[in-house]
This record gives C-alpha cells, sequence and structure tokens, in this order.
C-alpha cells in the first residue's frame, strides 16, 4: 500500500469507528505521519477526545535497515526532497551522523513535538484570550504552517515571527505570509524553537505536547520582559507546569481546546 493510500485508510478506520480525525487529513498532517515513523494526532467525537498513535512502518529497502540507520525527523529536516525520492534519505542519515561527528555540520535539533496545526477557528478567541494589540511582537515557538502569526498579523496589525526547525513547514509558512500580504510584518525562520533569544517577545505562543510545554514554560518566562504573556493550548492536563495566571476552555466551530495565559 502507498503511504498516501494507507493515510486515507487510517483516516476511513478513525471515521468508522465515529470519530472525526482532526486536521490528520491535511497536507501536513499527512506529511507528518509518513515522515516520522510514529506521530501522536487526535481525533475525537463530539464529547470525547483521543490520541492515536500511528505505528508507520517502512517498506521495500527501508525495511531491511536496521532501525538505528533508518532515517528519523532529523533527517528528514536537514534535507528536503519530493516524496518520489525519499530513498534519497536512507543515505542521509550515516552522511549527517558523519559530518556532525566531524564538526563539520551543526547536530539538528531535537524535536519537541510533530506539526499539527491549531483548527483555524479558534486562532481568533485564541488570539483574544492573548489580548493581543497592534504594539506586541509575538513569537510562535514551533510555528508550523504559520497560520497564528499570519492571523496575528493580519488581525491586529502586530508584528510576529515564527520559528521552526522544519524547513518544509518554513517555505509554506513564508508563501501564506505573502499570500495573505502580510510579509512587511511577519518573519519566518528555521531554528530550534528550544535555543531561540525570546527576549524581544511580548507574547509567546507555544502548541507543543504538554509535557514539553511543562518544561518550556519556566525558561521561556525568565527571559521575558514584565507585561509580556505567554500563552498555550492543550487538550491534556499540563502538570509540571507552574501555575497559569488564567485557564480557559474554548470551542468554536469544529474546533476545542483549553487555553492557559502566564501572566509575567
Ligand atoms: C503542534 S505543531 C504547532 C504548529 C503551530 N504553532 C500551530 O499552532 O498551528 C508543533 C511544531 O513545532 C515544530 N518543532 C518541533 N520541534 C522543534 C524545534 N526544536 N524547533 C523548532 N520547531 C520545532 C514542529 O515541526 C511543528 O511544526
Amino acid at each position: 500500500m502507498s503511504d498516501g493510500a494507507a493515510a486515507n485508510a487510517a483516516v476511513d478506520a478513525l471515521r468508522s469507528a465515529g470519530f472525526e480525525p482532526w486536521e490528520t487529513d491535511s497536507v501536513g498532517g499527512r506529511a507528518a505521519i509518513q515522515r516520522l515513523s510514529s506521530v501522536m494526532t487526535t481525533a475525537r467525537t463530539t464529547d470525547v477526545t483521543v490520541a492515536v498513535r500511528f505505528r508507520w512502518q517502512p517498506t521495500g529497502v527501508g525495511r531491511l535497515l536496521p532501525r538505528a540507520l533508518r532515517p528519523t525527523a532529523a533527517d528528514y529536516g536537514a534535507l528536503d526532497v519530493p516524496a518520489p525520492l525519499w530513498p534519497v534519505y536512507l543515505l542521509t542519515r550515516p552522511l549527517r551522523l558523519l559530518a556532525e561527528r566531524t564538526g563539520r555540520r551543526e547536530p539538528a535539533p531535537a524535536s519537541l513535538g510533530p506539526f499539527l496545526s491549531t483548527p483555524a477557528e479558534l486562532l481568533g478567541p485564541l488570539l483574544e484570550f492573548a489580548s493581543l494589540t497592534s504594539e506586541d511582537v509575538l513569537v510562535d515557538v514551533g510555528s508550523g504552517d504559520g497560520r497564528l502569526p499570519i492571523e496575528a498579523a493580519r488581525s491586529t496589525g502586530c508584528r510576529a515571527k515564527g520559528i521552526e526547525h522544519d524547513p518544509g513547514l518554513v517555505s509554506q509558512a513564508a508563501l501564506a505570509a505573502e499570500t495573505a500580504g502580510v510579509t512587511d510584518k511577519v518573519t519566518f525562520v528555521v531554528g530550534d524553537a528550544a535555543r531561540a533569544d525570546l527576549s524581544a517577545a511580548t507574547v509567546v505562543f507555544i502548541f507543543l505536547p504538554a509535557n514539553v510545554t511543562a518544561r518550556l514554560i519556566e525558561p521561556i518566562a525568565a527571559s521575558l520582559q514584565p507585561g509580556s504573556r505567554i500563552i498555550a493550548h492543550e487538550q491534556h492536563a499540563l502538570s509540571g507546569a507552574p501555575t497559569p495566571s488564567v485557564s480557559l476552555a474554548i470551542g468554536a466551530g469544529q474546533g476545542m481546546t483549553v487555553a492557559h495565559r502566564w501572566d509575567i
């Protein structure tokens, strides 16, 4: 079965079990399933939300390689080639590791989580929850397809930046900013969200797995100026994170989440 057909089959199976997949059958969601061997994604009925783990096994030559030599998310991030050329990735891992060992290449950023988009209907309510104004500088750490910084600049005129480790997503976001006519306000950079300088931000937006968000709050808060806010949203409990200043359940259209705000 081809990658695309298998992703469709997974989506169909979720639907027939009564779950409406959330963003799974978007281009980004499908690419995430195909590129990472195992990815969490979320599906739901009207009143139950579940996390689903897709196990993705390589086929063909990739299946014969020991696990340690199979391409990882870092390899896919280091080189971006069209799907028909994906066998090239089988060579990427040994070459990348060699280059890193010999100091010719910076180690790729560790992945903080897979690409899943904030549902479009939630963008407005989340920005309102952040009390965003035209004076703010918003930074989305792990910006995916760039929808949040773009909507922030479009709706309030604020400056916004997205930091994303996947160069393919950064190109996609830059194109979307051009289409939305906000390139004078929004920038997207390839970088490691865990090591980014956030001192110029007045609002930091985080949509990452709950355990990752929990460990990022304190170091990010320490780097921000008084009056800044950190906004995170997740459907899982944020155990281990400092208590938020405000938490709010948000439902809009087909989207629902729990938003948290830390006022610095
Ligand atoms: C759940 S998505 C959120 C996307 C976007 N912020 C949104 O709300 O629609 C998390 C994003 O973080 C990115 N990411 C993961 N690890 C990263 C890292 N170390 N540095 C930068 N981006 C990273 C992923 O590629 C993915 O696009």
